[in-house]
């Protein structure tokens, strides 16, 4: 019998990556690892995100291990999310635990190590059949899209497209040398400048033809011009305008669950598309996250970073009881998971996840 090679063959017109927005049947997903996880440099875009209490731990175990006590718990949490989807049907792939405790240079720079392959919605733009690799303002994170080359070789050899965005050069004129972190918020300021389009996935969310994207620390709006040149007539990317001292992944501010039914953070959404009209529009309760609770490099306003199996199911961090009983009240289906030691390192259900499949198809919401 002949060996059909898909990445030759012209009969392969399907791919195993189709998702337009976030609540479609999920059939596959990746779920992110903490494996040789290591602590990012304190660059300016990375001082202007991390709350202000860690900075001095940034400082001094730049290229180091976070405390191996947080890690392994929230490995095993991470297991257990992964099992909990895995027992509804889906399938669960993981990237590779890459050893980010190494030294890196580009001709430019150099960086103590990276950061980790735990959050792929940070690194992986979905749209549809095709997988964009973020071209990531962090140094740190320069070479993290290699922890998922294995599965997107896979994906390509059947059948998805792949693309990278433009390699920035995260030269010092991407960084805004007078942006000052200390200093009390003031709209319009960022850690990047425009000198060439970055953007971290996380800034995007999807719903069908339209996706919703967010200028943050990370994400300049070269970056989202270039995610829109790139997707074409089929899509229209909006920019959402909000009011965050530290933006930095849209996922915890402005969140559509499911048709009609999208989720706000109350403290940082200035206008809504007017496209949203006919939603329901609702503001989430305050996280429910103790005050001494330790985030590297986060708010708590990770509680809204929620999951959607289908347009009915979430999963929901289980401390954070406030928004089960909203969601609840608002007709969704929560699976409690806990999940507080993962959120120490930057994200919850939404950022550790890249939905490769989705059973649905493209269509318009609005
Ligand atoms: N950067 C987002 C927050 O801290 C996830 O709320």
């Amino acid at each position: 019998m002949a060996v059909v090679d898909p990445v030759t063959d012209p009969a392969v017109t399907t791919s195993p990556v189709e998702s337009y927005n976030e609540w479609d049947p999920l059939e596959e997903v990746i779920v992110g690892t903490l494996g040789g996880c290591a602590v990012p440099a304190c660059e300016t875009a990375v001082a202007a995100v991390v709350p202000h209490r860690q900075k001095d731990f940034f400082e001094r175990n730049a290229g180091g291990a976070f405390p191996a006590e947080y890690t392994a718990r929230a490995a095993a949490e991470l297991e257990d999310f992964a099992a909990l989807l895995t027992s509804l049907g889906v399938r669960v792939v993981r990237p590779d635990a890459l050893d980010q405790r190494r030294p890196f240079a580009t001709p430019d720079w150099s960086s103590p190590g990276g950061l980790y392959s735990a959050m792929p919605r940070d690194v992986l733009l979905i749209v549809g059949d095709t997988v964009i690799e973020s071209p990531m303002a962090w140094r740190s994170r320069y070479f993290e899209a290699h922890a998922y080359r294995r599965l997107l070789m896979d994906y390509f050899r059947r059948g998805a497209k792949w693309i990278s965005a433009p390699r920035p050069r995260l030269l010092d004129s991407l960084y805004d040398e007078d942006f000052d972190d200390e200093r009390p918020y003031r709209s319009g300021r960022y850690a990047t400048t425009e000198a060439e389009p970055t953007f971290d996935a996380a800034d995007f969310v999807r719903c069908g033809r339209d996706l919703f994207a967010q200028r943050s620390h990370v994400t300049n709006l070269a970056g989202i011009e270039w995610v829109r040149r790139h997707l074409g007539d089929s899509y229209r990317v909006h920019l959402v305008e909000v009011a965050d001292h530290a933006p930095m992944h849209i996922d915890a501010t402005f969140m559509p669950l499911a048709p009609g039914k999208l989720l706000l953070n109350p403290e940082r959404v200035k206008t809504v598309p007017s496209c949203f009209d006919s939603w329901d529009i609702r503001f989430a309760p305050q996280p429910a996250l103790p005050e001494d609770h330790v985030l590297y490099m986060s708010s708590a306003w990770v509680s809204m970073n929620v999951f959607m199996v289908d347009e009915r199911r979430v999963v929901v961090e289980a401390g954070e009881a406030p928004l089960i009983d909203f969601l609840q009240d608002w007709g969704f289906d929560v699976l409690p998971v806990s999940f507080r030691n993962v959120i120490r390192f930057g994200g919850c259900f939404h950022c550790v996840t890249a939905d490769v499949r989705r059973r649905g198809e493209l269509r318009s919401y609005f």
